[in-house]
């Protein structure tokens, strides 16, 4: 595997998960792989499990890792061709990703989107230029548009934790403060549509999202028709996509909460969210708390998710 930004990257979705599943039960398995390797991971934007998980999947697989936060003690970098270098930035990206190319065998990139320009966002300028010009193995730990390594460990998550063979999987959009990227609600659909399940996605008119990512999926604006004997609920905020409204925030009704009111007219449901999470706005302190809240377990396959991956790509150098 040389890149991994999307669903189509990891070939067949049920191998990937058998050898996710394997990996979880022999972490250690694979250590020769990673002697003498070095994963750089570059974040250009915040990260807790990310970070963390990403960095003990490389140390399960015997890997030196290194990390540099771009806002934090690096020169600013500058990301568009063509620009007179004249302001805050000292460096471009097109030297500055082959020489972090030089120090590494793999890189991993978190780069959000800016919610001001849909076409830059949607080209993944910053993504594609660290493939086009480090000659290395790169992974998206969260680009602007998808955020792959999550999806998959949410599709092990569902796998795990499934309790009928074709489950219902609903992603309710919730309500949030800020403008938030639609990378893990386009991810998770990409995903979703092609795993064995049946997918529903509800959300308030003007929320509708790219239909690249929901191809297949039902979209359902009745929240109470969506959650109706629902398996799972996948809870995620995302700014507005469509037209002038791209990157706003256009509704905070509270109505969209996730709360117990609401799970009650599930199949029992499994909540899910990618963390961090905002409670009682996106869901209540007692549906997170519940029994039934994965958040946990669903974080900690982050390190399974990101271990296969990197498995794979030490396995192709
Ligand atoms: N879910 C997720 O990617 O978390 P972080 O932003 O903390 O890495």
């Amino acid at each position: 595997m040389i890149q991994f930004t999307s669903v189509k990257d990891i070939g067949p979705l049920d191998k990937a998960v058998a050898e996710a599943l394997e990996i979880k039960k022999n972490r250690f398995g694979y250590e020769h792989l990673g002697r003498h390797r070095t994963l750089l991971m570059v974040f250009f934007n915040s990260s807790l499990r990310t970070r963390l998980s990403t960095q003990k999947a490389a140390m399960n697989l015997g890997m030196n890792v290194i990390v540099l936060d771009v806002n934090q003690g690096a020169w600013k970098l500058e990301t568009e061709r063509g620009v007179i270098m004249d302001g805050d930035k000292a460096e471009h990206l097109i030297e500055a990703i082959p020489v972090m190319a030089s120090y590494c065998d793999i890189i991993g990139v978190r780069s959000f989107a800016s919610l001001t320009d849909r076409d830059a966002d949607y080209n993944e300028v910053v993504l594609n230029q660290f493939i086009r010009y480090s000659g290395k193995p790169v992974f998206s730990m969260e680009a602007a548009t998808r955020h792959p390594l999550q999806s998959f460990a949410d599709l092990i998550t569902i796998e795990e934790h499934r309790i009928v063979d074709r489950p219902k999987v609903v992603l309710t959009w919730a309500p949030h403060p800020k403008a938030l990227p639609q990378a893990v609600a386009n991810s998770f659909s990409e995903w979703m549509t092609q795993a064995n399940v049946d997918f529903v996605i509800t959300h308030p008119e003007g929320y509708e999202l790219d239909p690249r990512f929901t191809a297949g999926a039902k979209i359902e604006y009745d929240r109470r028709k969506a959650f109706e004997g629902a398996d799972f609920i996948y809870a995620k905020n995302w700014s507005a996509y469509t037209g002038n409204n791209y990157g706003k925030v256009i509704n905070t009704d509270r109505a969209w909460t996730v709360d117990t009111d609401i799970m009650a007219i599930t199949n029992n449901a499994k909540f899910m969210h990618c963390l961090p999470v905002r409670r009682n706005m996106i869901v209540t302190d007692d549906v997170i708390e519940s029994p039934q809240s994965l958040v946990i377990p669903e974080a900690a396959n982050r390190e399974i998710s990101a271990q296969t991956v990197l498995k794979r790509m030490l396995e192709s150098l």
